[in-house]
């Protein structure tokens, strides 16, 4: 055997290896990287997202509060007036989360924790101090209120007498009382009634009122830590030691969706749920497009129709639906989460959530709500930009790269024909301070990320580069082949219903079977066809 002849069957060779190579880095990198990544990412007590997730001081996560200043409430019973509102704020603070009472159950695969929150106001990002005067609807007398509405009317007459020493449905407070300090009510000080009308058990009033450092307030959580399955990472398991709440009517009561902080990876999600104890609930975010955060594309999940409109329909499993019927259910959850009375759409009913206090949460300035809202009232000027509540994951690894929680809080005013301090009053949902809580993948972190990404797509590119070199040398060790042996071994033309015996790799090559010989007729020189080619097999016994 000559040397000539040998060079096509050693390229062969090692054309199909390369071939084969390529192939299986093609099928097994993926796999590969993702059992790498779910080895870090599912929570144990060693993993390296263990780290993460319990010192929060390596994301800086920053709450904005703005508030809305009531400029006209000796107007309220005027007609024609409409309530009139200037934003204040914001009010940063600087929000430290961290994870308590952490306990490990591999039994299950889930982690148990408290939260801990602590906030630091942040003069620096903030727009006014905690010593800003903010006139505001008296949400105590109000709740208060709301709550003996369907009473005997004895009790209002005994309310009303109570409602005298108050005087008005407005109150003047500071940003720190309104927040964290809290302000002594009338109301809340006449003990007798905290217990006849079973008010909040706080002595004092303020939206984050004995929350700070608090491990009480948000619930005790039970979530998936992935070690079974990282597509299972992340999703609360149980809230307050129960997969269901008291505060829906089933199937709305379910605990569901994510926690908020782990998404499984490589997953092409059309819409994620979220569940937030602020409210109780799941909330479901629908697909916007893509975005870039710190040089890295993400997903963004955005809050629709899904989670705001008042008839959205959702199909269950016959199981969680509690239905009668053979089917899975179609459920109207729109309707279940109204809990009673629907309010238009783009109102989240938080009564029952919030110590029967007429709570309703939206989007800041009624973003994305039924535009009634906006008209009954001035000072709302939605915009998507500030207003949105977004999300955006990393696709390949489902890391959170950027996220803008933000919802406004909104109290129902209701006219008494009983009381006098609300007789006359327009029926209206009263915006009181709206929030934003932000937190995005830091400068510093982004490229380790970025590094991550390019490792998954390492094995993508680095097969595409492996198989298009490996066919180019088959295809060259073909060529040579050919010129090799032309006037010398007379190629039979195989048919075209040549069958390749099976497991054997083929291409298909111009094989040109009639240049070679100078006397065939002009006929056979058109005899140009493709013909399957075994590769790497006998080359040199054709
Ligand atoms: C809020 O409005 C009241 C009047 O309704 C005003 O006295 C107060 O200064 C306003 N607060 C701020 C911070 O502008
Ligand atoms: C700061 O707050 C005032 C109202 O109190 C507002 O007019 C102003 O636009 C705010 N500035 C910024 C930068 O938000
Ligand atoms: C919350 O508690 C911490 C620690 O006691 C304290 O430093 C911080 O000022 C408090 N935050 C607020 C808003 O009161
Ligand atoms: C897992 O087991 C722990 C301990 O027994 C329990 O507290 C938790 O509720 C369980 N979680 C689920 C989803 O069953
Ligand atoms: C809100 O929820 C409460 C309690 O769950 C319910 O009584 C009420 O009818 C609901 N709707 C409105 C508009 O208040
Ligand atoms: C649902 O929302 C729409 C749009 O805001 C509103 O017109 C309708 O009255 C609401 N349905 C109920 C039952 O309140």
């Amino acid at each position: 055997m000559t040397p000539s002849r040998n060079r096509p069957l050693t390229l062969a060779i090692f054309g199909t290896l390369l071939l084969s190579l390529g192939a299986l880095i093609c099928f097994f990198w993926p796999v590969v990287f993702l059992r790498l990544l779910s080895k870090e990412l599912s929570l144990s007590p060693t993993s390296t997202s263990f780290d993460v997730w319990t010192n929060s001081t390596t994301i800086p996560l920053h709450l904005e509060i703005y508030f809305f200043n009531w400029t006209n409430p000796e107007e309220i019973r005027t007609p024609g007036k409409k309530p009139s509102f200037v934003q204040l704020g914001p009010y940063t603070f600087l929000e430290r989360r961290e994870k308590v009472n952490v306990v490990f159950h591999p039994e299950n695969d889930t982690v148990s924790f408290d939260l801990k929150r602590t906030w630091y106001f942040d003069v620096e990002r903030s727009n006014g101090t905690l010593k800003d005067n903010v006139t505001q609807l008296n949400v105590v007398a109000l709740s208060a209120v709301h709550r003996i509405r369907n009473w005997a009317f004895y009790w209002h007459t005994m309310f009303e007498l109570m409602l005298i020493k108050i005087g008005h449905i407005h109150l003047t407070k500071t940003v720190d009382e309104l927040l964290f300090t809290g302000y002594e009510d009338t109301l809340i000080n006449m003990g007798k009634i905290s217990k006849i009308v079973d008010l909040p058990p706080f002595d004092k009033f303020g939206w984050f009122y004995m929350r700070n450092e608090s491990t009480m307030f948000d619930g005790h959580f039970n979530m998936a830590t992935g070690q079974d399955s990282i597509m299972n990472i992340g999703i609360l398991r149980n809230w307050n030691y129960r997969n269901t709440t008291s505060f829906y009517d089933a199937p709305c009561n379910a605990v569901e969706g994510s926690a908020g902080e782990f998404w499984p990876p490589d997953r092409n999600f059309d819409e994620i749920t979220l569940f937030s104890a602020d409210i109780c609930r799941p909330l479901t975010y629908e697909y916007n497009g893509m975005m870039t955060y710190n040089g890295i594309e993400g997903k963004q999940y955005v809050i629709g129709d899904k989670t705001l409109s008042n008839s959205t329909k959702r199909r269950y499993t016959k199981r969680q639906a509690n239905s009668q019927s053979q089917d899975p259910d179609v459920v109207n959850v729109g309707q279940c989460f109204c809990n009673g009375e629907c309010t238009p759409s783009g109102l989240i009913n938080v009564t029952a959530c919030r110590y029967g206090a007429p709570a309703f949460v939206s989007l800041p300035h009624f973003h994305k709500a039924d535009p009634i809202l906006r008209e009954q009232i001035a000072g709302m000027n939605p915009d998507d930009e500030k207003h949105g509540f977004h999300i955006t994951l990393e696709p390949t690894t489902g890391i959170l790269i950027d996220v803008a929680a933000r919802l406004q809080v909104n109290i129902l005013l209701q006219p008494s024909d009983s009381l006098s301090l609300f007789s006359g009053v327009p029926r209206t949902y009263f915006p009181m301070f709206w929030f934003n809580e932000h937190a995005g993948i830091t400068e510093e972190l982004a490229p380790p990320l970025r590094l991550l990404i390019q490792l998954s797509k390492f094995g993508h590119y680095t097969s595409i580069a492996i198989l298009v070199l490996g066919s180019l040398i088959v295809l060259a060790a073909g060529v040579l082949h050919c010129l090799h042996k032309r006037g010398r071994v007379d190629v039979k033309p195989m048919s075209a219903g040549f069958t390749v015996p099976t497991g054997q790799k083929t291409e298909l090559i111009y094989l040109d079977t009639t240049v070679a010989t100078d006397d065939r007729d002009a006929q056979t020189r058109l005899n140009r066809q493709l013909y399957p080619k075994l590769v790497g097999d006998n080359l040199q016994d054709l």
